[in-house]
């Protein structure tokens, strides 16, 4: 049997993780993309979603995707950064949180000794395996994937894949912690802490308020609004600051602005789908 026979199709929440990847493809190929990400449209491809599908006819429905797809351009972009800034501290421990089709360990500069942990279910990272293999993909980086349900006790799966808490590290949770019930993201965040030596940083990316009713409520089964579950808390700063972090919020408008790409729509209209978080370990 070839890889492409053996692939298993994109189902539930991870199809999402494809979904991103069809939006980093897209962006990739603009002249003046804010990132290129070389392996995105493979794994579009291999999900059934390159060609890219055309947007929907009505107006709300395309406002939305376009909305969303426009939002994880504008936050790889923030977490890229977040990322170079946090080598250039010194820090050499990466975990990608729900990394899906993350494709950073190939397409970003790594300073030596940097290890980068992908972790997620087996679905998505076998789906990712066998893309990677055919592409013949070469990591910048030492990669290591750790297999686990993060609503389970995933730190040993990270200590056993050989992630060290006295060192510091550099979280990503993009894109993840809105398909997680609240009480699951205060124990992952919780875990987090418990793994982050003094000086390590993180990325989030938070579901505005209203966001869910907004985007989510008449989404038909499958897309990934329709499986949002959580929000931000109304004071996130405050909420990390209780877990030992030292917090900024970033919202989507003035990082896109920063970026280059400002939206236009007035401010009511700029409730995309995630606050964009950095934080360091205090
Ligand atoms: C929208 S995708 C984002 C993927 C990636 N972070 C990115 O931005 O390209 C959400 C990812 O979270 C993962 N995920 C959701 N719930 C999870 C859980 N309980 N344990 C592990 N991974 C999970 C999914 O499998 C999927 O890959």
């Amino acid at each position: 049997m070839t890889d492409e026979q053996e692939q298993v199709q994109p189902s539930g929440v991870w199809a999402t993780a494809v979904g991103v990847a069809r939006v980093r493809a897209l962006e990739s190929a603009r002249e003046n993309a804010l990132f290129r990400d070389p392996l995105a449209q493979a794994f579009a491809a291999a999900g059934g979603l390159w060609p890219s599908a055309p947007l929907p006819d009505d107006e709300a429905a395309r406002r939305r995707r376009l909305g969303v797809a426009f939002s994880i351009v504008i936050r790889t972009k923030f977490l890229d950064d977040l990322l170079r800034q946090a080598s250039a501290s010194g820090i050499r421990q990466v975990v990608l949180l729900g990394a899906g089709m993350d494709s950073r360990a190939f397409r970003m500069d790594w300073p030596e000794g940097t290890r980068l942990f992908e972790v997620d279910t087996a679905a998505p990272l076998d789906f990712k395996a066998s893309v990677l293999r055919r592409e013949q993909a070469v990591p910048r980086c030492e990669r290591r994937t750790v297999t686990v349900d993060l609503r389970e006790d995933w730190p040993g799966a990270l200590a056993a894949a050989g992630h060290d808490p006295a060192a510091p590290t550099v979280w990503i949770a993009e894109g993840l912690l809105i398909y997680l019930p609240e009480d699951a993201v205060e124990v992952l965040l919780a875990r987090i802490t418990a793994q982050s030596a003094v000086g390590s940083r993180m990325g989030l990316t938070l579901g505005s308020r209203g966001v869910i009713e907004r985007f989510g409520a008449d989404a038909a089964p499958g897309p990934a609004a329709s499986m949002w579950v959580s929000e931000m808390p109304d004071d996130p700063i405050g909420w990390l600051a209780g877990h030992g972090w030292e917090a900024a919020g970033h919202t989507l408008r003035e990082r896109a602005a920063a970026y280059g790409r400002p939206i236009s729509a007035p401010p009511q209209h700029d409730e995309g789908p995630g606050g964009l978080i950095s934080a360091v370990r205090r």
